[in-house]
Formats: structure tokens, C-alpha cells, sequence
């Protein structure tokens, strides 16, 4: 039975949680606001070439914050305690913005214009389209620092930008659906399919671009 004590227990390790979970729920809020920002520029972006140049670059984009789940995974798969300190320092993708264009000259184009941006500062680059992974994965990973403006404060957060064709990332949502298969029979034999699926969707990539270029041509000599 339940006295008054033990309610009062109960209720102050409730309050205790909700206070230490204070800081988590800021550190969330913080990363939703940085996506934010980058969606924004990205738009922009896209808004000014449809006007500039009669077409959209960007096909899709798909934010999210991580899952608590995976923040927790990654932080103890790399050593650290699971701390807010630790997942401000230590983890550069809780904000992710994925960019599914077109074509892979878009992907070059923009990423260069977000980069020259001079509130942006650039962590990382990593160039998995000119140096895929050997299982055939291709994209444009930026890390980006972007400020944020609260009331009393201005915070510096990390986003993780991909950018991808349409075909890149087909490619990636299958392959990364498989890998969560477990009991899979022959995993060798689906990774050489997957790497060559990579290599064509790469030609398909540069035919598809090279008809564009043609048909741009038709219309330069057109106007
Ligand atoms: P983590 O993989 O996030 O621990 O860090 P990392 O430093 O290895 O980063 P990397 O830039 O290589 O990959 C970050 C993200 O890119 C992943 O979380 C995936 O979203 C994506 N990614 C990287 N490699 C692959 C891959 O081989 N297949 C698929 N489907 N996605 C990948
Ligand atoms: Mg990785």
C-alpha cells in the first residue's frame, strides 16, 4: 500500500528525471532548429534557380533528428557516457538533411554555393561520389556549423548534409534495408549485385546529365 511517503518518492524521482531530461529536450530542440536553417537555405537555393534557369535542382529533401535510441548506440559503440556534453561534442549527426537531386552536377553546384555561404562553417567533407565506399555507396557528405538565434543566446550546431541523386539513393535505401536482414542466405552474392547496381546507376548518372546537356544546347540555340 501506498503511504504518503512513498508518493512523495515517487513524484520527486519523476521531477528529478523530467529536470535531467531538460537539457536532452533543449539539445533536440536546438538540432531541429539548425535543420531548419539549412532547409531554408536550401529552398532558397532551389527557389532562385527555377526562376534563373526554368528548372528545380532539388528533387526532394529529408530531415530528421537522430532517434534517442541511436544516439545512446553510437555514443557507447565509440566509448563515451551517454551525456548531453558528450552528444553536443562527440556526435556531428543528430541534425541530418538529406538532398535528392537530379543530377550529380546539381549536387557539386549546390553544395558549393552552401559552403561559400558566410555564416556556415565546414567541419567535414567527404566525397563519396568521386571516392565511393567499395560497396558502391555514393554521396556528398558535408558536416556544417550553423548558428542558430534563440532569445538570449546564439548557438553554433552541427548538421549533417548528404546530398544524392535519385538514383544513389534508391540505391542506399535498398542497401541499407538489406543490411538489417538478418538470416540472410547468400550475402556475398547480394553485395556483388549491389556493387554492380552502383556501377551502372554511376553511368546512368553521367547519360542522364550528358542528354541534359544536349537538350540545354537545343534551347540556348532556340531563344
Ligand atoms: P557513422 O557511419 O554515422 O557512424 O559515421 P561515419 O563517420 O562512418 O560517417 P559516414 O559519413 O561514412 O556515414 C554517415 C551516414 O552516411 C550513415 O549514417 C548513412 O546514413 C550514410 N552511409 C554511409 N555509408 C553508407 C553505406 O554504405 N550504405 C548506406 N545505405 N548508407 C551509408
Ligand atoms: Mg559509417
Amino acid at each position: 500500500m501506498m503511504n504518503n511517503q512513498d508518493e512523495f518518492t515517487v513524484d520527486a524521482a519523476y521531477i528529478e528525471a523530467l529536470k535531467r531530461a531538460k537539457p536532452f529536450v533543449e539539445l533536440m530542440m536546438y538540432n531541429r532548429c539548425a535543420i531548419r536553417e539549412i532547409e531554408t537555405k536550401l529552398q532558397v537555393l532551389d527557389e532562385e534557380f527555377s526562376v534563373r534557369a526554368d528548372r528545380n535542382p532539388i528533387q526532394t529533401i529529408k530531415s530528421r533528428v537522430k532517434k534517442p535510441a541511436s544516439i545512446v548506440e553510437k555514443l557507447q559503440r565509440r566509448g563515451y557516457d551517454v551525456s548531453v556534453e558528450n552528444m553536443q561534442e562527440h556526435l556531428t549527426d543528430i541534425a541530418g538533411v538529406r538532398v535528392i537531386c537530379s543530377f550529380v552536377e546539381d549536387i557539386y553546384k549546390l553544395s558549393e554555393l552552401l559552403l561559400s555561404q558566410d555564416d556556415i562553417k565546414v567541419v567535414e567533407i567527404k566525397d563519396y561520389i568521386k571516392n565511393p565506399k567499395p560497396n558502391g555507396y555514393r554521396s556528398l557528405h558535408l558536416i556544417l556549423e550553423i548558428p542558430i538565434f534563440l532569445s538570449h543566446e546564439k548557438k553554433h550546431m552541427k548538421v549533417e548534409v548528404q546530398f544524392r541523386t535519385i538514383a544513389m539513393d534508391f540505391w542506399a535505401s535498398l542497401e541499407h534495408q538489406l543490411k538489417y536482414k538478418k538470416k540472410i542466405e547468400n550475402p556475398e552474392r547480394i553485395a556483388t549485385e549491389l556493387k554492380y547496381c552502383a556501377d551502372v546507376i554511376t553511368e546512368v548518372d553521367m547519360r542522364m546529365q550528358d542528354i541534359r546537356y544536349m537538350i540545354d544546347e537545343v534551347q540556348k540555340t532556340h531563344t
